[in-house]
């Protein structure tokens, strides 16, 4: 993040202390983006990589530096996004792995100059390069040799990546699962439609499930196209906060396991359950939050609007015998009211957003319900921030936040924030 006359810049591609030439993407009026197009003087923090890796750009920090300045975004984007003078936020909680702690990667297919066939990520700020991987730091070992037995075998049969360019072609990604807990390890192939020995690959690959999806010319990401089950069963199998949870592979689910549960147990612990409560769960996906919840509340209502992830969600809530849980699909813009007018005023009401946070609109149904307390789970600060702001001109005094560290050697930012109604 850079300055200039009290001007916000976030920076792509620069690390703190770092002085570099930046490149103006967007500039909005309360804040801008840029990207780092050159280094005039490298931060004295900056250490070597582990590993390096696109999506881990913060290796060049030390761990406890990346915690300070996280930590501080959260304030800094409260104070200037929130209106807070000075926002009540906690110490942040490190993580308890560093490296290696991912439990769902992406992996691209491309080729090199030599024509060869890659699979790795994608070279930042390029749509069409990707840059062969032989070693991910944010996987574990078991992800690297499932990724390596694939490309060495889409090697030998001699088959093409999909060209981005010209549309021909045939591998696009490969999407690898892990339950951190259970051990099961699930692939799925992103395939433009074509012919390829799949079986032979399914039946020889390390893998517990193996899903096969054949995605049309124009798919934009790999949750577009037609999913063949090839090898064991579609759902992965995982457990959090002492739950077995079903994961299909439509469904979110947070990608550091460990830290989730950190995550959810913070969001628990704030919404201060006694056993009575009628808690709503509002962007639930698969549950995790409200069943973890339901064990302390009275009932719990969740809504979520990719409706395989509600069909595991309850699904979930029967696997682990809990009966206090019910789930909606449906957008929250809209199934909020007639949830609330069906299931009585909620006393809490948690939400947990994508990284777009709350619409104004949505701000007004969760003020409407006039819940004792919210608990906002936040994937962005700069987003928490202005929805903190109109919930407390809405009649909420903001009582704490608390950053968790989900994605360390990345510059995402998870937080969880504890809103009161004021008498
Ligand atoms: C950050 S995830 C949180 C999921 C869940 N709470 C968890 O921790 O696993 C956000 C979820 O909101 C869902 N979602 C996005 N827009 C929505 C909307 N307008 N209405 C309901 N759910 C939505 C997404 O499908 C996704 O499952």
């Amino acid at each position: 993040m850079a300055r200039t006359d009290g001007y916000v810049v976030f920076v792509r591609g620069a690390v703190p202390g770092d002085r570099v030439r930046a490149r103006m993407t967007k500039s909005k009026r309360s804040f801008g983006e840029a990207e780092a197009v050159e280094l005039l003087e490298p931060s004295p923090e900056r250490v070597e990589p582990a590993l390096p890796h696109p999506g881990a750009p913060w290796q060049v920090l030390p761990y406890e530096r990346q915690l300070q300045e996280k930590e501080s975004q959260v304030r800094d984007a409260l104070t200037r996004l929130g209106g807070f003078e000075e926002p009540p936020v906690e110490a942040i909680v490190p993580a308890v792995d560093v490296l290696r702690y991912r439990n769902k990667v992406e992996y691209s297919f491309g080729e090199d100059d030599d024509g060869e066939l890659v699979l790795g990520f994608h070279r930042p700020g390029r749509w069409d390069l990707i840059d062969d991987v032989s070693m991910d730091a944010l996987a574990s070992e078991r992800v690297d040799e499932l990724r390596e037995a694939v490309k060495a075998w889409c090697r030998a049969e001699g088959l093409s990546a999909y060209d981005r360019r010209e549309h021909t072609g045939l591998l696009r990604n490969l999407v690898v699962r892990e339950g951190r807990r259970t051990g099961a390890l699930q692939a799925r192939l992103v395939t433009s439609p074509g012919d390829l020995r799949i079986a032979e690959l399914a039946e020889g690959l390390a893998a517990d499930s193996v899903l096969w999806t054949r995605a049309p010319g124009v798919a934009e990401n790999t949750r577009e196209g037609q999913t063949t089950l090839l090898k064991g069963a579609e759902a992965l199998e995982e457990e959090l906060s002492g739950l077995r949870f079903r994961i299909s592979p439509e469904a979110f689910f947070q990608t550091n396991t460990e830290m989730a549960e950190r995550l959810y147990a913070s969001a628990v612990e704030l919404a201060g359950l006694t056993g009575r409560e009628r808690v709503l769960d509002l962007y639930c996906g698969i549950g995790t939050i409200a069943l973890r919840l339901a064990l302390d509340a009275g009932e719990v209502f969740g809504v979520e609007i990719v409706e395989r992830a509600v069909a595991d969600a309850i699904e979930n809530a029967k696997l682990n015998g809990i009966d206090n849980a019910h789930f909606f699909a449906g957008d929250v813009r809209t199934a909020m009211r007639p949830l609330v007018e069906e299931s009585g005023p909620p006393d809490i009401v948690v939400v947990d957003p994508p990284r777009a946070g709350l619409s104004q609109k949505v701000v007004r149904r969760v003020l409407e319900a006039e819940a004792r307390r919210i608990v906002y789970v936040s994937c962005n600060p700069t987003t928490l921030a202005p929805n903190a702001r109109q919930m407390v001109e809405g009649g909420y005094e903001l009582r704490t936040v608390r950053p968790v560290d989900m994605f360390p050697q990345t510059p995402h930012i998870e937080a969880v924030a504890l809103l009161e109604r004021l008498p």
